[in-house]
């Protein structure tokens, strides 16, 4: 049985009083929500601040959305994940298709960042996705697998016991136009398959979140697939309401 989990990548948005109203607002909304699992991903300068708030009510996780490929050292302007480690994050997103497309990620590089993160003690989230381009050339298994396959021959077979995978199909980010739950499904299936060729124990127990305009309307029929998992999520995870709408139909789904 794998609990269902829930993650707000809240991307570059907010200052601090946002922030703390949005963290405030989602304790009163997900103040009933144990069945599930909820992370919250900030911006690095708001971290302290949610850990601080976090530490008091407990409920709801901490990730950081991105990792650097080293560790501590003269590394100007990089964040290792053993300071994120020390500022109380247990999940780091990785490779997420912002990071890919926008900073250059190649897949070897995500790669790095993923066994990075896993060193460190944090929980991996590796983003994969295919754009609407390899969606269009019936590319879309092609792309997938190299991106997984590409940290298996950096980690090695059991690399992803600790570990979650988001599929988040580029052309579905911020796009309003989300996968169909059987269209997400079939890829769910396909990324599950990928790791069980390797590592069977891993490919049972892996969490694969569906990720690209998740709303509360949408969620319970993506979350009631077979291979979904639960949902990382961009927009509607800086509205609590949303966001609360999103966990509780995560819930329905466990
Ligand atoms: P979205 O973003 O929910 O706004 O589509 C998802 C993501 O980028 O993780």
């Amino acid at each position: 049985m794998r609990r269902s989990l829930v993650m707000g990548n809240w991307k570059m948005n907010g200052r601090r009083d946002q922030v703390q109203a949005l963290f405030t607002a989602l304790e009163d909304q997900l103040a009933s929500f144990s069945a599930v699992e909820m992370v919250v991903c900030p911006p690095y300068p708001f971290l302290a601040l949610v850990h601080d708030r976090q530490r008091e009510t407990s409920g709801i996780g901490l990730g950081a959305q991105n990792v650097s490929m080293y560790s501590d050292g003269a590394y100007t302007g990089e964040v290792s994940g053993e300071m994120l480690r020390d500022m109380g994050c247990e999940f780091a997103i990785i490779g997420h298709s912002e990071r890919r497309l926008l900073f250059s990620e190649t897949n070897e590089v995500v790669a790095k960042k993923f066994i990075r993160a896993r060193d460190a003690g944090l929980v991996p989230v590796l983003c994969v996705g295919e754009s609407a381009a390899d969606r269009d050339a019936n590319r879309t298994e092609e792309v997938i697998a190299a991106q997984v396959l590409a940290v298996f021959q950096d980690g090695g077979r059991e690399v992803f016991r600790q570990a979650v995978v988001a599929y988040e199909p580029v052309w579905a980010i911020g796009t309003g136009r989300a996968a169909s739950p059987a269209e997400a499904q079939k890829v769910h299936a396909f990324i599950r398959k990928t790791v069980a060729a390797r590592d069977p124990e891993a490919a049972a127990t892996l969490r694969i979140l569906y990720g690209g305009s998740v709303k509360a309307q949408n969620a319970r029929e993506l979350f009631a697939q077979d291979d979904i998992d639960g949902g990382l999520i961009g927009g509607a995870a800086l509205n609590a309401v949303e966001f609360a709408g999103i966990c509780r139909a995560a819930c329905g789904a466990n």
